[in-house]
């Protein structure tokens, strides 16, 4: 195989990465992604500022036309993401009644999910619920006025809405075994016991060149261990631009380890990067001095990452 993608399907794994909508109007972009990737995660597109940005008032279009285009593409679809305190609305963050934020939380999900029903693959039902360090849960509104059982109670609203899709916790810092992938290890452990219907666990994988967990597999392993799958959900590993071959050298080892753990373990299903090119990556406007976390450059052409991707995939 000589594509990510086809090295992955023969692996029984989907290879995907994140996508804009404003980005499909540049062919090579859509080349890119049509030619290596069989799975997309919307980057924005499906987040709650976007789908519904005043109250009971819904908004589709970026969104439906990714789904579309994945579809076209024959790719699986992860849905990014129904609870998250980022990118949310101001008219959410202003609620201060459990009951009240409790509905308008269940109704967001229905319609989301609902409107999706039957096209996604996978959900990141809830985002990164846990603060770093501590393992504690992260302060946002739906901790504050819901409380801990508003992730539960997220996942049985996404089950109700799309009873196909398999239903994910999304984070990161989770991807080694630590203090905050101990706390959502506990969590997922206590709702496989009570039935609270959560499928996967999707490690987001946001790292930095040289310096990866070195329990990465172990940590897989243990949520395999658990009963859910696992996705490598939101990859790249950053460096200080600007790069140079000893810095791409061993970020092509670094994909390459991140890759064969995954691939090591069965329950492992998927990896997706965190974008087709570094011209689009997130990094540079969040990390200053930081970037060139992806597979391709800026002019799509393929970086030693690349290579050693495919070959972790047993392509060439
Ligand atoms: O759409 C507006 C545009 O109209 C405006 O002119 C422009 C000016 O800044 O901003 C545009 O919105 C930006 C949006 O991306 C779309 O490009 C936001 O400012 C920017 O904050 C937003 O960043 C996204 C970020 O999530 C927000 O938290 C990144 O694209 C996206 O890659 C990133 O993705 C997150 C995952 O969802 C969750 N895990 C971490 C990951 C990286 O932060």
């Amino acid at each position: 195989a000589s594509t990510l993608k086809e090295a992955a399907a023969a692996k029984g794994i989907v290879f995907g990465t994140a996508a804009a909508q404003s980005h499909m109007g540049e062919s090579a972009y859509v080349s890119t992604l049509n030619r290596e990737f069989n799975q997309l995660t919307p980057e924005n597109e499906m987040k709650w500022e976007t789908t519904e940005p005043s109250r009971n008032s819904f908004n589709y279009g970026a969104a439906d036309q990714l789904v579309g285009h994945a579809q076209s593409q024959g790719m699986a679809v992860r849905g990014h993401t129904l609870v998250w305190h980022s990118q949310l609305p101001d008219w959410v963050e202003g609620i201060s009644s459990r009951t009240e934020l409790l509905d308008v939380m269940r109704n967001h999900i229905s319609n989301v999910a609902g409107h999706f029903r039957g096209d996604i693959d996978y959900w990141d039902v809830v985002n990164e619920a846990f603060q770093d360090g501590s393992g504690a849960r992260r302060d946002t509104v739906f901790q504050r006025v819901i409380g801990d059982d508003y992730i539960e109670e997220a996942f049985r609203a996404a089950r109700a809405a799309d009873p196909g899709a398999e239903l994910c916790y999304n984070d990161y810092n989770i991807d080694g075994r630590n203090a905050k992938s101990d706390a959502v290890y506990a969590m997922v452990q206590d709702f496989k016991r009570r039935g609270v219907p959560i499928d996967c666990v999707g490690l987001q994988a946001h790292l930095i060149v040289g310096s990866l967990p070195g329990d990465i597999q172990a940590n897989i392993q243990r949520f395999a261990d658990l009963g859910v799958n696992v996705y490598i959900t939101e990859l790249d590993i950053r460096m200080q631009t600007p790069p140079n071959s000893q810095k791409l050298a061993q970020q092509a080892s670094d994909y390459r380890a991140v890759t064969s753990a995954c691939v090591a373990v069965a329950a492992c299903k998927g990896i997706t990067v965190w974008g087709v090119t570094d011209k689009y990556s997130w990094v540079p406007d969040v990390f200053e001095g930081e970037g060139a976390a992806l597979l391709f450059d800026d002019d799509y052409n393929k970086k030693p990452a690349y290579d050693a991707t495919l070959e972790a995939l047993g392509g060439d």
